[in-house]
Order: structure tokens, then C-alpha cells, then sequence
């Protein structure tokens, strides 16, 4: 009974002396992306660790081990913000760059100052380590890092120009395509040269306007007045929600650990009507969700009509996620507020999936192997099915070249032609073969951070250096001087003396 007694004593102290305190700030207020950070912080908790949790959706029902931190207004902020999507679909990428960043701007001119948030910095509570949603929120970075524990960055999105900045991460324009434009990691040389300026302006854009305007609410809302310029370049960790089966295979750093399909769970069972409709499906069923951001309800009138007309003449079924109640649609759809899209996709009978191409949904997709017809509108969308449409497992129909006829197409592809089901049979596979699952790869690394101090090791030589040195300008620009100089001199030299020459005959 002593030994028992012991027994247990011991066990108890070891899995406290394991246990960490962890902060996890998470900003944006869409149901896709917080199912990422939700099942992030579900996980650390499973492991015993104890989480405070800031969010912007509180959740339904207490989770064991996590102390939520819900603002709430952030859902306002936001919808405001991105009524219809659509409109914004033709914008070109530095239109779009300039959205994104004036959005993230205004997310952290609500968080620093809201009282909760001021309330958790007067609160002196101690932290093993901060997990922060990275997007170009840099102002809750100085937030991250004011609690003195290694700051682990985390990401929605594929690998981006201005992100890996922080990381000192290799981000050739040559073949890492900036995912505001639409195009895959094989470029022509007019795309490489875009890519370029696209990085370029970015990179110049965050650095020098929306930093100091990120530093003035630091300033005025963070205790010590942390130097942004100073903190940006020194993260324990970046966990990204890419992996080589739905983005391209791009370089990355030690501290950069790709997750990618991490938040997919085994298919949980669906509503009982939702499960009749696709047991009842014998031919088949064609999934479609534009996502959280780019609601089917805000598209226009004429496109709504084309998807109508185009799935009336199909002999599958349809089931579209659509915020509203519509009237006279044909038999064979249906549609749903909200669809579990993973758990549908996993059903037999689901054959393709009309998606707007959001990395979330992607790899869903790819995941569960149903070929994708993308009709990509924002972010990193068109990139995204730029990379889908190149290795072959989607195809790509241009919101502006959405007819009838078009869409028709690329069903009848998605459908009949094995090429598009054998491509993304063969990236499912490649996703789902790793080491570890993607969830508790991201734990083993948010503990090693832990255990490591911060992990500095990790943080490679080139973070130390300029960005001109890192990328050698300056050696280039010293082998320019020393080839060019003495060839300038001579011929500068060799001009004077012919001129005096010319100058002496006439004498
Ligand atoms: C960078 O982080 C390390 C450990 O996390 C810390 O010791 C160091 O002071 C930080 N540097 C700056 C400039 O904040
Ligand atoms: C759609 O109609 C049903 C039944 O008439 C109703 O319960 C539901 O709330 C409506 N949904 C919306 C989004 O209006
Ligand atoms: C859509 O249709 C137009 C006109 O027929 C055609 O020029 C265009 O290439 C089509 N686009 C796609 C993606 O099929």
C-alpha cells in the first residue's frame, strides 16, 4: 500500500514537472482558421499542459486544462471588413497586400489596448512559452515577447515574403511564389520578375511603413516600449500549416516545422439527414463551399444563376454550403448553413469538391483524395490552386470566366478523366506518410522549444547578418568595384593622355 502510495506520489510529480504553462494569442475571427488554433490548443491540453487561451470565439463547452480569453469584438471588426469578398477577387496583388496588412493594423489596434488584454500584462503571470498566430500582426508580437518566454510563431498560410523575414528563411523570388499572386514554383521569366516585385514591395511596405505604425501602438500599449525592429527577428519557432503535398517543397530553416493537415481528425458521424443524403447519392456527390471568409450568399446574382443552371443539368447530386435560404433550387441540391467538409469528404460518394482554395480546404481535399475545381478569389487562394492545377489535382475555373459552360467542364474532368482522382490519391498518400502525425510533431516541437531554452541553436548564422549581407550584395557590389575601378581608371586615364597628345600636335 506505502509502495503504491509512493508509486503514485512519484508519477505525480513527474507528469507536473512535465507539465508547461502556455500561452496561445489567437486573433482571427473565421470558422476555418480558429478549427486550426482550437485543435492546437485541444492538443496541448491533452498533453497536460495548462493553456491560456485568448480567441475570439469562446468556446461552447470548457475544456479541461485551458483558460479562455474570449474578445469577442474582434468578429465585428472583421465582418465588417470583408462584406463580399467577390469584389475584391480582380485586385492585384499589392492591392491586396495593402487590404491585408490595413486589416491586421486594425486587429491590433483593438487587442493591445482592450482590457483584458492590459488586464493579462499587469497580471504578471509567468509563461513557459507564448504561441502566437503570425499575419502581419506584428504589434502582438511586442505582446508575445513581453512575457519573456520563448515566442513560437504560427502560421495558416504557405511560407510568405514578409514571414520569412522574421526567420531569416531563404525565400528565392525565383522559384518561391508570393502567395498574393497566382502563380505556381515554376515561373516564366515575366513571373519571376513580378515575384520579384511583388516581394520587393512587400517586404519594403511592412518594413518601413506598417513597422513604425505597428511600433507606435507598442509604444503606447506594451510596458518597457520593446523595440519591434529588435523582436521581429527572434522567434524560438515558426510551425506552419504547409506540407510538400499541398504546397510546393520550398526550403526551410531548422525552426520552421511545416504541420500541414495537422487539425484533420478522424471523421466524426455526420447529421443523420446529412448521412441519408449521402448514402442516398448512388451516383454521386460534388461538394461546394466558397469557406468562412467569401460567404455563396454574397455572389452576385448572374453567378449565382450559372452554379443553379449548371447543376440542374447534372446527374449528381449537389451539396453547397450556403448561408441562406434559397428558393426554387433544383432536386438534386441541397443546401446547408454549415457543412463538417472533412468529415463529408470522407464519404465514399463524395467524387469532387468545388472549393475557393483556402489551404484548410486544400488539404481536406487532398487528404481525403477528392479531386478539386477551384475558384480561388483571395489570400493565398490562386496560388494555391496555381500549385493544384500545375501537379494536376484541380482545376482551375477563373471567378471571371465563370459561365455555365466552363464550370460544366470542369465537372465533367473532376468526374470522368482518372487523371485528376490518381493525382490526388497520390498526394493523399504523400501527406499522410510522416514520421509522426502532423499533430503531435507540432507538440514534440513546442516542448523542445521548451526544454531547450528557447532553442537558440536552432537559429542559423544568416538570422545575425543584414538582409544586404544574407543575400551578398555587398560582396557583389565589392567584386563589382574591385573588376570595374581599375578598368574605369585606365580608360579615364587612357583618355586624358590622347587628349593631351592631341593637344601637343596642335601645338
Ligand atoms: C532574443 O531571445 C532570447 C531568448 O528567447 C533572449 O535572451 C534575447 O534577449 C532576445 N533578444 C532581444 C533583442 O530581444
Ligand atoms: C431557412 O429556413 C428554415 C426553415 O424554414 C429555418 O429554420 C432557417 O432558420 C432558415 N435559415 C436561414 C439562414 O434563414
Ligand atoms: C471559359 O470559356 C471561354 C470561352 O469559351 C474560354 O475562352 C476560356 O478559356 C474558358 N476557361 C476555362 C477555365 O475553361
Amino acid at each position: 500500500m506505502l509502495w503504491f502510495k509512493l508509486f503514485c506520489l512519484v508519477g505525480t510529480l513527474v507528469s507536473l514537472s512535465d507539465s508547461y504553462k502556455i500561452l496561445t494569442i489567437y486573433h482571427i475571427p473565421t470558422g476555418s482558421h480558429y478549427i486550426l488554433a482550437s485543435r492546437l490548443v485541444k492538443e496541448i491540453a491533452k498533453k497536460g499542459h495548462e493553456v491560456t487561451f485568448i480567441t475570439p470565439y469562446p468556446s461552447k463547452m470548457p475544456v479541461k486544462n485551458v483558460k479562455e480569453i474570449p474578445l469577442e469584438g474582434l468578429q465585428t471588426l472583421f465582418q465588417s471588413a470583408t462584406t463580399s469578398m467577390f469584389t475584391h477577387e480582380d485586385t492585384t496583388p499589392i492591392q491586396k497586400a495593402l487590404f491585408v496588412n490595413e486589416i491586421q493594423y486594425n486587429f491590433c489596434k483593438y487587442f493591445l489596448p482592450h482590457e483584458k488584454i492590459q488586464n493579462l500584462i499587469k497580471s504578471h503571470e509567468k509563461f513557459d512559452a507564448v504561441i502566437l498566430y503570425y499575419y502581419l500582426n506584428d504589434a502582438m508580437l511586442a505582446l508575445a515577447h513581453h512575457f519573456k518566454a520563448p515566442v513560437i510563431l504560427f502560421a495558416s498560410m504557405p511560407l510568405y515574403v514578409s514571414e520569412s523575414f522574421l526567420l531569416s528563411q531563404p525565400s528565392p523570388s525565383s522559384y518561391v511564389p508570393n502567395i498574393l499572386t497566382q502563380y505556381a514554383g515554376h515561373m516564366t521569366f515575366w513571373q519571376r520578375l513580378k515575384n520579384s516585385f511583388f516581394d520587393g514591395f512587400m517586404i519594403l511596405y511592412y518594413w518601413w511603413l506598417m513597422l513604425p505604425k505597428h511600433q507606435k501602438l507598442v509604444d503606447a500599449y506594451i510596458p518597457g516600449k520593446p523595440d519591434l525592429y529588435k523582436l521581429v527577428n527572434n522567434e524560438s519557432l515558426l510551425l506552419i500549416n504547409s506540407h510538400a503535398s499541398t504546397t510546393e517543397a520550398l526550403p526551410v530553416v531548422p525552426n520552421t516545422v511545416e504541420i500541414g493537415g495537422f487539425h484533420i481528425e478522424d471523421p466524426k458521424p455526420l447529421p443523420k439527414d446529412l448521412q441519408k443524403f449521402l448514402d442516398d447519392s448512388a451516383n454521386g456527390v460534388v461538394l461546394f463551399s466558397m469557406g468562412s471568409i467569401a460567404r455563396s450568399a454574397h455572389f452576385p446574382e448572374d453567378k449565382r444563376k450559372v452554379f443553379i443552371e449548371t447543376f440542374s443539368k447534372l446527374k449528381v447530386n449537389v451539396l453547397w454550403k450556403f448561408e441562406e435560404n434559397v428558393s426554387g433550387l433544383p432536386k438534386n441540391v441541397k443546401i446547408m448553413e454549415w457543412i463538417p467538409v472533412s468529415d463529408v469528404l470522407a464519404h465514399p460518394n463524395v467524387k469532387a469538391f468545388i472549393t475557393h482554395g483556402g489551404l484548410l480546404s486544400t488539404t481536406e481535399g487532398v487528404h481525403h483524395g477528392v479531386p478539386l475545381i477551384g475558384i480561388p478569389i483571395f489570400g493565398d487562394q490562386k496560388m494555391n490552386m496555381a500549385v493544384a492545377s500545375f501537379y494536376e489535382y484541380a482545376i482551375q475555373v477563373p471567378y471571371t470566366e465563370l459561365t455555365e459552360e466552363n464550370l460544366s467542364r470542369a465537372i465533367d474532368q473532376a468526374l470522368n478523366n482518372p487523371k485528376y482522382k490518381q493525382n490526388i490519391q497520390k498526394r493523399s498518400k504523400i501527406l499522410r506518410d510522416r514520421p509522426l502525425k502532423p499533430a503531435d510533431n507540432a507538440l514534440y516541437w513546442i516542448e523542445y522549444v521548451i526544454r531547450h531554452q528557447g532553442a537558440p541553436h536552432l537559429r542559423h548564422p544568416g538570422a545575425d547578418l543584414n538582409w544586404f549581407q544574407r543575400n551578398l550584395l555587398d560582396v557583389a557590389a565589392f567584386v563589382a568595384i574591385v573588376t570595374f575601378l581599375p578598368i574605369l581608371v585606365l580608360i579615364v586615364l587612357f583618355k586624358k593622355c590622347a587628349k593631351s597628345t592631341v593637344k601637343r600636335k596642335k601645338d
